[in-house]
């Protein structure tokens, strides 16, 4: 049953081209043909991240009292991802396909046995997407009439490759050729990158890519207790690279090896209610994201009924991606789990002293979790928008003007005219001092608006001859409206000053 090259997602397909064509995402080693679950961003796309990261930490550090920040080594000793139980246990079982040396995620591969008058004909098997249902239906109604069966198909029971037994391993077609006999049974596959640390290049130099940013956080929580002025309840955040050997990287930046994440571990007492506290993290991300630009009714919530076994209670941000509602941001009730464990493995105690409670605990944690490029493919799915403008169509990028690369672009109506390019420039270096803003003389001045509007700047402002010869206005046009309004210097920063901070 091997999947059509044709896309069946006209708007992720878009969203991929207008990153590739303006500038945000690039495949990573592009020259070389790519380089799987790797990407690498561009010009617009490192302002977006940039400004995602900056939003995320003014917002959770620097405007709350509560929460330090911290920036922890990507590698660490391996002793802390034993400890952490990634070494045992941080792994996905995959199947492989003996024929096309394809890999799959044994959980996100579904099969079922099609059924005509009751008689076994055959099976299908298909990978977890929006559609699977309906086309696992099909490829059984195709079967059915390739085989010249005549009576009724049973209804399609799709069940997890995890779910099938040695008998029906053989049976399952594989999803890269459509033929069975090919795939594997299932095997744990621990996703954490090994490198080598040293000169020697033994077993004792083997050390790991960190596969969240998390552990860095406790490994340095006593670090700072001791230093800082920290009292229960506190958080310790981090913003930086995580590396996962995800068996089947997919939809773009969603899924890829190497990304970003925003942690948070907020340490409470043990004797409180943590259920409340988590209840305000969730209620407070979910705030944060639509602070951002993402539209309330794209959010969702999924409350885990599956925990890890450390885990006391889990809920995800979920967003309408354009592939389906998924998982944007993880928010946990991980006990005092990760601290005893480090306490354990490490022989340092982690207890706090309360002062309020005038005890010593190991407190614990409250997770909220965050992939920025997660975040990044969330934002430029809410902002993506294709409409017409004097009957002309044009794509245009809604993002919120925190987040958009640009803030403003500055545009003399003419580059032949120096009066004009003087002028602007002018405002151009008043402006650049405050925020990113982009400078273009080149076209059209209507071409110019819509190559603005595809980079997501909110606002343009032109120069022209009524600014030089009149009365010193200038022209601001609105992205979202394309309103043009004509306002004078001052009016000028103390509306981009009121709108940008
Ligand atoms: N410390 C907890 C932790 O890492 P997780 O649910 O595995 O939990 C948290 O990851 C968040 O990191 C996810 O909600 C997602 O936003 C992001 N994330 C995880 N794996 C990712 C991947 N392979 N590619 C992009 N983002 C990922």
């Amino acid at each position: 049953m091997a999947k059509s090259k044709a896309s069946a997602n006209p708007l992720m397909d878009a969203i991929v081209a207008v990153c590739k064509r303006r500038g945000f995402i690039f495949q990573s080693s592009e020259i070389y043909g790519g380089y799987n679950g790797f990407f690498d961003f561009g010009p617009l796309g490192v302002e977006l991240k940039k400004n995602i990261k900056d939003a995320w930490w003014k917002d959770m550090v620097h405007r709350r009292e509560d929460i330090e920040g911290l920036d922890s080594s990507i590698i660490m000793s391996p002793k802390i991802w034993v400890a952490s139980g990634h070494v045992g246990g941080f792994s996905d079982p995959m199947v492989d396909c003996k024929v096309s040396k394809m890999r799959y995620r044994a959980d996100q591969l579904f099969y079922a046995p099609v059924i005509v008058d009751g008689e076994k004909v055959g099976y299908v098997s298909i990978l977890e997407d929006g559609n699977m249902q309906a086309d696992a239906e099909a490829a059984a109604e195709k079967m059915k009439r390739k085989g010249g069966h005549q009576g009724e198909l049973a209804p399609i029971e799709l069940k997890e490759y995890t779910e099938a037994d040695e008998s029906e391993w053989a049976l399952i077609p594989s999803p890269a050729t459509g033929e069975p006999g090919s795939l594997t049974a299932p095997r744990e596959f621990n996703l954490m990158f090994e490198t080598k640390v040293g000169a020697l290049s033994d077993s004792s130099a083997v050390a790991y890519l960190r596969p969240e940013t998390a552990q860095g956080i406790f490994a340095n929580y006593k670090n700072v207790v001791d230093t800082g002025r920290v009292k229960i309840p506190f958080g310790i955040a981090q913003i930086g690279k995580a590396f996962r050997n995800e068996i089947t990287p997919k939809n773009f930046i969603f899924r890829s090896r190497e990304f970003e994440q925003m942690e948070i571990e907020y340490f409470v007492s043990p004797d409180g209610d943590w259920s409340e506290i988590h209840q305000d993290w969730i209620k407070y991300c979910h705030d944060w994201l639509i602070s951002v630009g993402l539209p309330e009714e794209m959010l969702g919530r999924d409350v885990h009924e599956k925990l890890a076994h450390y885990a006391k209670a889990c809920t995800d941000i979920t967003f309408q991606f354009p592939f389906g509602e998924q998982e944007l941001w993880g928010i946990a009730a991980r006990g005092d789990f990760d601290l005893t464990q480090h306490a354990e493995h490490s022989g340092k105690p982690m207890e706090i002293f309360d002062e309020t409670a005038k005890k010593k605990y190991i407190p614990h944690v409250i997770e909220p979790s965050l992939g920025v490029d997660r975040l990044l493919l969330a934002l430029l799915t809410a902002a993506y928008t294709e409409d017409e403008v004097g009957g002309e169509k044009r794509t245009v990028m809604k993002f919120h003007p925190r987040i958009a690369p640009y803030k403003v672009a500055v545009l003399p109506l003419l580059k032949n005219k120096p009066e004009l390019v003087g002028r602007a420039r002018s405002i151009f270096e008043k402006l650049s001092r405050r925020y990113n803003v982009f400078w273009d003389t080149a076209g059209a001045i209507g071409k110019r608006y819509r190559r603005q509007d595809e980079a997501g700047t909110p606002w343009c402002v032109t120069i022209d001859f009524d600014t030089i010869e009149k009365d010193g206005t200038v022209t601001l046009r609105d992205r979202d409206t394309t309103e043009q309004k004509r306002i004078s210097e001052e009016e000028l920063y103390k509306f981009l000053d009121e709108s940008l901070f």
